[in-house]
């Protein structure tokens, strides 16, 4: 077997930055990024045999872990019947009538990502509105369409990037970017331009700039003030749809349409978007909002979303990755204070983020003001301790239901050691 240097080699003649989505090329930690030969539970284990106790979870989808039996077997059992056809098959029904029952969605649409998801929705809104204005919030990410690169979070916060570029300005210019959790900052933007805005699109609970927990005064904003206009409000639940617990998170109840993506899809490519019966409608073939997709639907990804959903539906891994993450969001603020580094784990449910500065950021430019280059060094000395953290101090760590106390009680050592040899600039 090929060992992770001639991987890492062979990559880098191959793609850009050696990877093919950014964050894996773990700059951000100044590292080389570890190819991934094999996952099991709340392991994974790379092309030299090291295993590593995850927190990546491949950025949300496996909430049951890697290599799942149940989802393994359905996807399995259904690649064994064919892989694509391009025409409706029994398991769309299958899934979206779990995702319609536990989402209260009245009609949804399965796309192969959350930015195919979130790409549609914008569109839906301005043919909804007859408006084109879009509202974002920094640190926000939705994906990579044009319109929603615009300071975005994940990846391009990770690289220093505000904007990407190759996004004309005209469209760059359709999105305005306004500070998350600030509800005064959204009344002032709806009382000069609610006339011209279709949409704001919103991460319930932010997690592409690290774990950014909403306050409750910007919830209400947002289901608000949008009504009020005449503009739609777009859940981005990607990442929190099924995380939090089994549907929505909740948090955003008068959402008009809702995106969702990972879990659904147990591992495999997926998004879905959703909204009222009366909105889906304008979807094509039954209304003018064009929107289409070879692979949409496909066979796998809805037997191995249908497993993975049946396998959460009784709530017992939502409590027990949460109780997990709950130790682990404790034992890392220990760690930090005994060593008297300055960090502050955030937690929500079973995402959490360690930021190195003084307290849990409120938005963007807070979650700036962390110690990238202290989570650099703390993000090798754990690499180096078998724990694989996300590479980046603007992404969100998930735990799963795999986890183990046993996993998380070797994680907290990793994160005492760590933190004392940070503490004495010795890492890793
Ligand atoms: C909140 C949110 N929305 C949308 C996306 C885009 O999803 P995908 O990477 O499947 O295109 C992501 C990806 O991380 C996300 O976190």
């Amino acid at each position: 077997m090929l060992d992770n240097e001639t991987i890492r080699d062979a990559a880098r003649s191959l793609f850009p930055g050696g990877v093919n989505s950014p964050v894996r090329s773990f700059r951000a930690v100044d590292g080389a990024p570890r190819p991934i030969v094999r996952g099991q539970g709340a392991h994974v284990f790379d092309a030299g045999g090291t295993r590593y106790i995850d927190y990546m979870g491949a950025f949300g989808p496996l909430l049951l872990g890697h290599a799942h039996p149940a989802v393994t077997a359905a996807i399995q059992a259904a690649a064994a019947e064919g892989t694509a056809f391009g025409a409706l098959t029994p398991g769309e029904v299958e899934l979206g009538r779990r995702v319609v029952e536990a989402t209260g969605l009245e009609r949804i649409r399965f796309v192969n990502s959350g930015t195919e998801a979130t790409m549609t929705a914008i569109r839906l809104a301005r043919a909804a509105t007859g408006r084109q204005l879009v509202v974002k919030f920094d640190g926000g990410y939705h994906g990579h369409s044009d319109g929603l690169l615009v300071k975005a979070g994940s990846g391009v916060a990770t690289l220093g990037l505000s904007d990407s570029a190759g996004v004309p300005q005209a469209i760059a210019g359709l999105t305005a970017v306004l500070p998350y959790n600030d509800a005064a900052a959204l009344g002032r933007w709806f009382a000069e331009h609610g006339p011209e805005t279709a949409a704001i699109i919103v991460e319930p609970v932010a997690g592409n700039m690290g774990l950014v927990a909403p306050k409750r005064d910007f919830l209400d904003a947002l289901q608000r003030l949008p009504h009020e206009h005449g503009a739609l409000l777009i859940a981005d639940e990607v990442i929190t749809g099924f995380r939090l617990r089994y549907g929505l998170s909740g948090l955003l109840p008068g959402a008009d349409i809702v995106c969702l993506g990972k879990i659904i899809g147990g591992g495999l490519p997926v998004g879905a978007f959703g909204g009222s019966a009366k909105l889906m409608s304008q979807i094509a073939p039954e209304g003018p909002v064009y929107q289409a997709g070879t692979l949409s639907g496909n066979p796998l990804v809805m037997a191995a979303g249908v497993a993975t959903l049946d396998a959460l539906a009784g709530g017992a891994p939502y409590r027990r990755a949460e109780e997990l993450a709950r130790h682990l969001e404790n034992a890392l603020g220990a760690a930090a204070s005994r060593a008297g580094v300055e960090a502050a784990a955030v937690r929500v449910g079973s995402m959490l983020t360690l930021f190195f500065r003084h307290e849990p950021p409120r938005n963007y430019s807070e979650a700036r003001e962390s110690d990238s280059s202290k989570f650099a060094a703390f993000h090798a000395a754990m690499l180096a301790r078998g724990v694989m953290l996300p590479p980046s101090q603007f992404e969100t760590w998930f735990v799963s239901a795999a986890h183990t106390e046993s996993d998380i009680d070797a994680t907290a050592f990793a994160a005492h050691e760590a933190m004392y040899a940070l503490a004495a600039g010795a890492t890793p």
